[in-house]
């Protein structure tokens, strides 16, 4: 890449929200799983740029906790929030002494996208060698309903001269249809000398940042834009319907993502998958699947209508249906579903069956094990090539305590059985159906826990005690 010049990235994240209408401060709210601020760091590193200068003012310590140890991250504090110009006035200490360049953007923009960053910096790299270097570059956009934005005011040439904000603007002005997106690439000496300078004489009484262009302007300093080709990447996240509208977007490219990476996706617009999960090649995806967090799908693996699947790790060549993951771990062709719930902890082996209305927790099943129906397995070691028998329970807990289920390699449980633990079932055990187990059962042991079955003969409905009292009943109240 040509970008041999340090730069550092500013990212303002002081403001209140206050569309919002929320308790959380603006930059932490959500699209596609990441906050805006991390969409928008992970934009900035993606573009090569590995360190940032956060600016937080509005609930500050909840913003810094959102980004604990991601690398490259200065904070700085603007307490109070007087505009974007003061905003980047505080991060000027916390900027490295060595940094040449730097990149400011908005918190709240998180369709920006890193090729548009990285443009940015490339243009930016390639006017320093020119007679006269760029004292600035920014990122405009021409929208049809410029409304609310700071427009770009050219000269006749078509050098920029000014940001001029929607508030401060003439009716002619309110007429230009280029736009500030709120992305700039700064000489750092330029900037820090132009900002010392700013007032705050406008219409909102703030420090401007956009005025550091009209400063810059006029002591004669060169300064670019460079136009976003999709309008929807400037877009800034004001309220709620823009957020939901900006991780739909996100939810869409991501889709267009694995699609064109060999994942086919039936409905991709049934589907959220959020932005951190990855999924392998040749595996398709049916409608209303959700994948979340840091969740990883292996190849080949078909992911069948109403999946959720958060924070897991998938196999290749699993078959998953109609079923709930959620911190689960499952090996490589399974079979899962319908309707299994696999809770934290549960660690499944290749060629693993789980089938209808079963629930694993903290437990690991071995290669080729099945719990084919109706079962919960919690706090257990199952071995290899185990069958676990329609209707057995582990009974974990005592009331207080967890406690740990042992099975062994080639057992069979028959159906209906309760494995009270702390308990452990020995290699090549077997247990018969309906049976409670307390003990530890030995290897290649039948284990039987039932009371003997009694019979009576001839019995028929109408001789039972309760028919024959329900008999007298009747005859006494005729
Ligand atoms: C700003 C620009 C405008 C541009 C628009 C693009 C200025 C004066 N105007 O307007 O030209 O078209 O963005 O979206 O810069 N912030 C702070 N501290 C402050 C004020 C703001 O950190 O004191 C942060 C906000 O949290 C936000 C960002 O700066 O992330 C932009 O602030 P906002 O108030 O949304 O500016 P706009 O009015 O949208
Ligand atoms: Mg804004």
């Amino acid at each position: 890449m040509s970008n041999k010049i340090k730069t550092t990235a500013v990212i303002m994240a002081a403001g209140k929200g206050t569309r919002m209408k929320s308790t959380l401060p603006k930059v932490l709210h959500q699209v596609a799983g990441r906050t805006m601020l991390q969409q928008v760091l992970h934009q900035v590193h993606a573009a090569g740029i590995d360190e940032q200068v956060i600016v937080v003012g509005h609930g500050a310590d909840e913003v810094r906790a959102s980004l604990q140890g991601q690398p490259g991250c200065h904070f700085a504090l603007q307490m109070p929030q007087l505009g974007t110009g003061h905003c980047v006035q505080q991060a000027l200490p916390k900027i490295p002494a060595d940094t040449q360049a730097v990149l400011i953007l908005c918190g709240d923009t998180p369709l920006l996208r890193s090729e548009t960053l990285r443009q940015m910096q490339e243009q930016f790299a390639a006017s320093q060698t020119a007679d006269k270097p760029l004292a600035g570059l920014l990122l405009t956009c021409l929208l049809d309903n410029p409304t609310g934005y700071g427009r770009i005011v050219r000269d006749a040439a078509g050098n920029v001269q000014a940001i001029v904000e929607e508030k401060d603007a003439t009716p002619e002005q309110k007429q230009i249809r280029e736009i500030n997106a709120g992305a700039y690439i700064f000489d750092y000496q330029a900037l820090q000398q132009s900002l010392a300078r700013l007032d705050n004489n406008n219409a909102q009484g703030e420090y401007y940042l956009t005025d550091v262009i009209s400063l810059m302007a006029t002591a004669g300093l060169r300064l670019n834009a460079v136009q976003a080709a999709d309008p929807l990447e400037t877009t800034g996240v004001n309220d709620r319907v823009q957020l939901a509208a900006a991780a739909a977007e996100l939810y869409h490219r991501k889709a267009e993502e694995l699609m064109l990476a060999g994942v086919s996706i039936i409905n991709p617009s049934s589907c959220y998958i959020e932005l951190d999960v990855e999924v392998g090649p040749d595996t398709l995806i049916y409608p209303n699947c959700q994948l979340r967090g840091r969740t990883k799908i292996g190849p080949g693996c078909v992911l069948d209508t109403d999946c959720l699947i958060t924070d897991s790790e998938v196999g290749a060549g699993s078959h998953i249906t109609k079923s709930v993951l959620n911190q689960a771990s499952v090996g490589q062709k399974a079979e899962i579903g319908p309707f299994a719930y696999l809770r934290p902890g549960a660690r499944l082996a290749d060629n693993v069956k789980i089938g209808d209305f079963a629930e694993i927790k903290n437990a690991q099943i071995g290669s080729g094990s099945k719990v084919p129906h109706l079962s919960y397995i919690g706090d257990a070691e199952v071995g290899e090539n185990v069958n676990i028998g329609c209707g057995t329970i582990t009974c974990n807990y005592d009331g207080v305590n967890k406690h740990l289920t042992k099975i062994g390699n080639n057992v069979f449980v028959g159906s209906n059985s309760n494995l009270v633990a702390p308990v452990c079932v020995e290699d090549d055990a077997f247990i018969a159906a309906g049976s409670t187990i307390t003990k530890t059962v030995n290897a290649g042991a039948l284990a039987v826990e039932r009371s003997p079955q009694r019979e009576i003969a001839n019995w028929n409905r109408e001789k039972s005690p309760k028919a024959q009292a329900v008999a007298q009943q009747q005859n006494g109240s005729k």
